[in-house]
């Protein structure tokens, strides 16, 4: 690689990995706060899967309850939240014709509350994913991380920070975001919280 090549390969993976794994556990926090029966949930696998040690890589495949959250979090608050590709050609998708150069939008916000595959939809419930409900539902029904041949590349990295940070953090830590504090998603080229996320931190 040239410098330059190196200098942008460093710069895509700051910029693409840090923010959105950042807003995917501000969101979660703020949902775990406004469940407390997921929030028992999620304590009680803690205990029972790590007692009083903190996790590890090799935990992770245990941490189920965990994951679920994260994923039902990244359902509801997907840090990507839309992601749009530009026509290079004439074509016809779903009987609609679609001009060279017009720009195509996909929507994970509205695909991710499709109530065909998410009964409740609005609903924050982590169980739904239990037994393997990705295999389930079609392919882009639900993409936080995108697909295609422009899948997230830090996709695996990604759920595993997610799953170690929560299960890290929550094992001590309780972050609560009170009602009043409850921020409204603002849908810039990420899904922020608009004005920040504020919280409290309770010690267990
Ligand atoms: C929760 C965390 C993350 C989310 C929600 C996320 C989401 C996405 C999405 C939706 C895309 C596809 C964009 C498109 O198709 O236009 C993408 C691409 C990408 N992501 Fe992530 N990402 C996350 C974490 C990361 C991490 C941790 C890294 C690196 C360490 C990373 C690096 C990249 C790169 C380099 C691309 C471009 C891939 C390509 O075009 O070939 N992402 N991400």
């Amino acid at each position: 690689m040239t410098d330059e090549q190196l200098r942008d390969e460093a710069f895509i993976l700051f910029v693409a990995g840090h923010e959105t794994t950042a807003l995917a556990l501000s969101w979660s926090w703020m949902l775990l706060s406004q469940h407390p029966e997921a929030w028992a949930k999620l304590r009680a696998e803690l205990d029972h899967v790590l007692g009083d040690r903190p996790p590890t890589l090799a935990d992770v495949p245990a941490l189920r309850y965990t994951d679920w959250v994260a994923h039902e979090s990244m359902r509801l608050y997907p840090p990507a939240w839309s992601i749009g590709r530009e026509a290079l050609e004439d074509l016809e998708l779903g009987g609609v014709a679609v001009p060279r150069g017009a720009q195509l939008w996909m929507f994970q916000w509205a695909a991710h509350r499709d109530a065909r595959y998410f009964p409740r939809p609005e609903a924050f419930e982590p169980e739904r994913w239990d037994g393997d409900l990705l295999k389930k539902i079609p392919r882009f029904a639900y993409f936080p991380f995108g697909g295609g041949p422009r899948l997230c590349i830090g996709n695996n990295f990604a759920m595993l920070e997610l799953v170690l940070v929560l299960a890290t953090l929550a094992r001590r830590w309780r972050p609560v975001v009170r009602p009043a504090d409850r921020p409204r998603p603002q849908f810039s080229i990420t899904l922020r919280p608009a004005g920040g996320m504020r919280a409290t931190l309770q010690r267990r």
